[in-house]
């Protein structure tokens, strides 16, 4: 069974596809961290974010089983991302990968952008996280207080709207739910609730 989770930047899409993954035993991949682990080494072999050769050869070289650096955690590396991540040939270079991820025997849970539309418009189900910007930028400040990162909740929210433009309106691959995705405004859910939801979803759209 393949589950495409897709949705904004901090509309708990990854939270969300980590517990429907434990649920239902299946692998999961957060595919942003392909794209922050391209931005990272663009930037930290000392070329612009917009050089598109560049992105392309570390995006062909990414050690994608090496996803764990904290690093790729940080909004530079995540401003960086959907830089890198407007470049059709970028996107090319990580396509295989992420659909022989969700190619393994059972199947897996895969969160993007573009899941549901061009890397698995196959999956079994799919949804679309969504939450108000105000939301997003309020959990993600929180997430940056929580480990002590000092930073004001203007310039996060200015971050978040920045990013939503930029993925929603480039040409290739743009951020979009699928026309036959599920959406989960996950606005006035705490997590428990939007994964209750979530897997009500899931459940009737694979007929469980
Ligand atoms: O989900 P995230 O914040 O880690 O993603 C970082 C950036 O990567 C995001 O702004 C756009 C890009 N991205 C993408 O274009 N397609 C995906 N499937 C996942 C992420």
């Amino acid at each position: 069974m393949i589950i495409a989770i897709d949705g904004p930047a901090a509309s708990g899409k990854g939270t969300l596809a980590k517990r429907i993954a434990d649920l239902w035993g299946l692998p999961c991949l957060d595919t942003g961290l392909l794209y922050r682990a391209v931005a990272r080494d663009v930037a930290a072999r000392g070329f612009r974010l917009d050089d598109p050769w560049a992105a392309l050869a570390l995006a062909r070289s990414i050690n994608a089983g090496e996803l764990c650096d904290p690093e790729l955690r940080t909004p530079k590396v995540g401003d960086g991302a959907s830089i890198v991540a407007r470049m059709p040939m970028v996107r090319g270079a990580l396509l295989a990968y992420q659909r022989n991820f969700s190619a393994q025997p059972g199947g897996a849970v895969l969160d993007g952008r573009d899941i549901g539309t061009v890397v698995c418009p196959w999956a079994d189900a799919k949804i679309y996280v969504t939450a108000t910007a105000e939301v997003r930028a309020k959990r993600r400040y929180n997430e940056y207080v929580c480990r002590g990162e000092p930073v004001v909740y203007e310039a996060v929210l200015a971050d978040i709207l920045k990013r939503d433009e930029r993925d929603s309106s480039r040409e290739s691959a743009p951020m979009r739910a699928a026309a036959d995705a599920d959406l989960l405004d996950t606005s006035e859910l705490d997590i428990e609730a939007a994964f209750d939801a979530a897997v009500g979803l899931i459940k009737r759209k694979i007929g469980q």
